[in-house]
């Protein structure tokens, strides 16, 4: 049971913009205390001045490991107990023409960045036994088109090994793996079909995390494009696509 008082603590990694600055708000009104990261610290001020209760601002790269290692065990240090990590950063491009510098920072950011940071909170979730760790997949990791979805297919089988290991070691440490369609932001120019807004995603999310479900289609109806995904022959699919 809760200690009265208690302040529950979250820390969200891209919390500068779209998704992530959505949902910062949604925990903060929810009496959270949210730990904000990104590079742009800009935004980060100006999320910061909305919020009313605390927060805490850190501006880090996560596409460079060694240096954002370190800064996020101090931002844990700083806050405390954390209960809650949304590991939602990321990037996408479109790169039909195979471009190295876009593939290289899609898989800095999404796969090494995602995965080093992931691994300092699962290390501090096992230590203490519990937490929940969160992160944002997309329905791209379902199929192969590009190193986006192949970054988002190690998003989502990395999660799934962490929450093995949770069960294994028998600790309350649950992991969501979220896998949104399309969303309204920055990221997702171009895209016109069944577009959900930022906030409406962020919104959903903030029910997943209560219900600490494992996993999740946002919205629900892309459980439907899943499914269509997951069983169209390839033939099909290489036609389609
Ligand atoms: N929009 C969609 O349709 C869609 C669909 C499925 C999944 N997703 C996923 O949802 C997540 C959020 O994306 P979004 O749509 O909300 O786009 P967004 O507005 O571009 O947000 C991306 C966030 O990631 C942060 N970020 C990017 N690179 C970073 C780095 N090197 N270090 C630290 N933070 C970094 C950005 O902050 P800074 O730039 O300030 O660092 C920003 O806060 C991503 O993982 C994305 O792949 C999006």
């Amino acid at each position: 049971m809760r200690i009265r008082d208690k302040k529950i603590k979250a820390i969200i990694i891209g919390a500068s913009s779209g998704i992530g600055c959505e949902l910062a708000k949604i925990l903060a009104r929810n009496g959270y205390e949210v730990g904000l990261v990104a590079r742009r610290i800009d935004l980060l001020l100006s999320l910061q001045k909305e919020i009313k209760g605390k927060t805490y601002l850190k501006q880090i790269d996560i596409s460079n490991p060694s240096k954002a290692i370190p800064e996020i065990e101090s931002l844990i240090l700083e806050m405390g107990n954390i209960d809650l990590v949304v590991l939602n950063a990321g990037v996408g491009f479109i790169n039909s023409e195979l471009d190295w510098k876009k593939d290289k920072e899609t898989i800095d950011v999404n796969v090494s960045g995602f995965c080093s940071i992931a691994n300092v909170f699962m290390k501090n979730f096992l230590l203490k036994g519990k937490g929940h760790l969160v992160g944002i997949s997309s329905i791209a990791a379902l199929r192969g088109s590009g190193v986006y979805s192949a970054s988002k297919a190690f998003v989502s089988n990395y999660l799934e090994g962490l929450r093995h290991k949770a069960v294994k070691e028998k600790k309350q440490i649950i992991v969501t793996d979220i896998k949104p369609g399309f969303v309204d932001t920055d990221m997702a120019k171009g895209k016109v079909f069944w577009m959900t807004p930022a906030k409406k995603c962020a919104e959903l999310i903030y029910k997943v995390i209560q219900k600490k479900k494992y996993h999740a289609y946002i919205t629900s109806r892309w459980r439907l494009i899943a499914w269509l995904l997951k069983c169209m022959p390839r033939f099909i699919y290489d036609r389609l696509f």
